[in-house]
Order: structure tokens, then sequence, then C-alpha cells
């Protein structure tokens, strides 16, 4: 890829006057993790250069991106940040969960499995994912986002779980998990609450057949019984992971 093409697609939008940095161009440096290894060059020492009176680096609302509420809740990142393809799995995972007449702290821990891939990070994203929700949920909640992520490379035949042939073509036939996945899973299995962690990868299966339409706010009554909403809004409720909220919030600052 043309290093220049990325690095002009890089330079954000003019906000208008009710942005921050009003009149201003707005570079955005995308975040190192996402284009390490990538090929397609680290911009900063370019965009660096361009900096100007008229051109500074972002910070704060988007407007490429729509505008969050003062205080923000689940559904609004739902709604308003993450991907589409992790809205559809991450809805149908649930709903497939509930439509089995399963437990609802089943059903939360699937809807919130894989939070973390939404528009944060994806490498670890068991892990990430179960910190992001910890001071909100139950810790068997969280307990079963974060161990899913290992579970799912071991089969469980008592159970009716295979090792996904999702992950076969994703991962090429021969990949083998790293030792702290085998690590884990085996730590998870040996737990109490292997089961619920279980469950979650029984329904974490990729429709890549459009399942569109699921309503997210089919599921307001559980998440408002299992996920216990901050009243300042995620990302401003002073949490130890308000910071993660606030990421995806504003994806785009330089700092
Ligand atoms: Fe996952
Ligand atoms: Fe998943």
């Amino acid at each position: 890829m043309d290093l220049k093409l990325v690095q002009s697609a890089l330079i954000g939008e003019v906000g208008g006057e009710d942005y921050p940095q009003a009149g201003r161009t707005r570079m955005i440096l995308p975040a190192p993790i996402g284009l390490l290894g990538t090929g397609l060059g680290d911009p900063e020492t370019y965009l660096m250069a361009q900096m100007s009176e008229g051109q500074v680096f972002m910070m704060g609302d988007n407007p490429a991106l729509p505008r969050m509420a003062a205080k923000p809740t689940l559904l609004d990142f739902f709604k308003h940040r993450f991907s589409d393809f992790t809205v559809r799995h991450l809805l149908t995972s649930a709903k497939r969960a509930l439509d089995d007449g399963q437990d609802e702290k089943i059903v939360i821990a699937c809807l919130l499995h894989d939070i973390s891939n939404g528009c944060f990070l994806r490498a670890d994203h068991g892990y990430w994912g179960a910190q992001m929700i910890a001071p909100y949920v139950s810790e068997e909640i969280a307990w079963a986002v974060k161990y899913h992520q290992c579970l799912r490379y071991f089969a469980d035949e008592s159970v009716g779980y295979a090792y996904p042939e999702s992950y076969h073509r994703f991962f090429g036939p021969d990949y083998v998990p790293p030792e702290y996945v085998r690590r884990d899973a085996a730590e998870a299995r040996a737990h109490r609450w292997y089961m619920t962690s279980r469950q979650v990868t029984l329904y974490d299966i990729y429709f890549f057949e459009s399942e569109d339409g699921i309503d997210p706010t089919i599921f307001i009554d559980i998440i408002g019984r299992h996920f216990k909403e901050p009243a300042d809004g995620l990302g401003f409720d002073g949490s130890p992971v308000a910071h993660m909220w606030r990421t995806m919030i504003w994806p785009n600052n330089f700092l």
C-alpha cells in the first residue's frame, strides 16, 4: 500500500463549531498496536511534521463518529461504537442462549463475551473483556468471559462441544494454542464455574449468513438485572476500568 495514501487518510475531518479544536484540521495518529507488524508504516514522524497553527492532533469527539451520550450506557456502545460483525455475533449468541431457556447469567455472558472485539482490542480479548466489565457484573460472569477465550480451543464431548471448524479456517488446521492458553483452559476446567464459561463457548458460533434484525433492546431487562450501569455513565464513574470505556468513546485521541 502507498504510504502517502495511508497518511492522507489519517487527516481527520474538520468538525463544526460545536466540536473541539473547531476550525483546525485534526490529525489522527492510529494506536500503535493497530499498526505494528502490518507493513502500513508508522505515520508518527510524518504527522508530527504536519503540525501547524491550523493543523493539530485530534482530541475529543471525532465528527466522523456518532457523538456519545454524556452518560453512556452499555447499549450506547453497541449502537455507536462496536463493529457490525461483533454486534451481530454478540446479539445472535445471546439470543440463542435466551431462546434455549438458559439462565440469565449465561445470556448476559454471551452478550458480553467478545465485547473487547467491538472496538477495542482483539488480542487476548477474553482477558480484556473480562476486565472491562468486572466492576459492573458478577464475578462469575466476568470469569466466564475471561475463560471462554481459552476454552474455545478445547473440546468437551460430554456437552457436545467440538473444536470449532471456524478455527481451522481462521488459524490453519495445524495451529496449536500457546502454553498460557492451555494452562488457563486446564485451570478453568477444574473450576466450579467451568460450565458457565463452557456454555458461552457453546453459543459462540459465527453465523456468517446475516442474522440481521435482532433488536438489542430485547436484552434491556436482562442487562438491567445483571449489568450495573454506573450513574455517571461508562467512562465517567471513576472505576478502575473507566479509561477503557473512555478510549472507546474517544478512540482517536492523540494522548
Ligand atoms: Fe471470543
Ligand atoms: Fe465469540
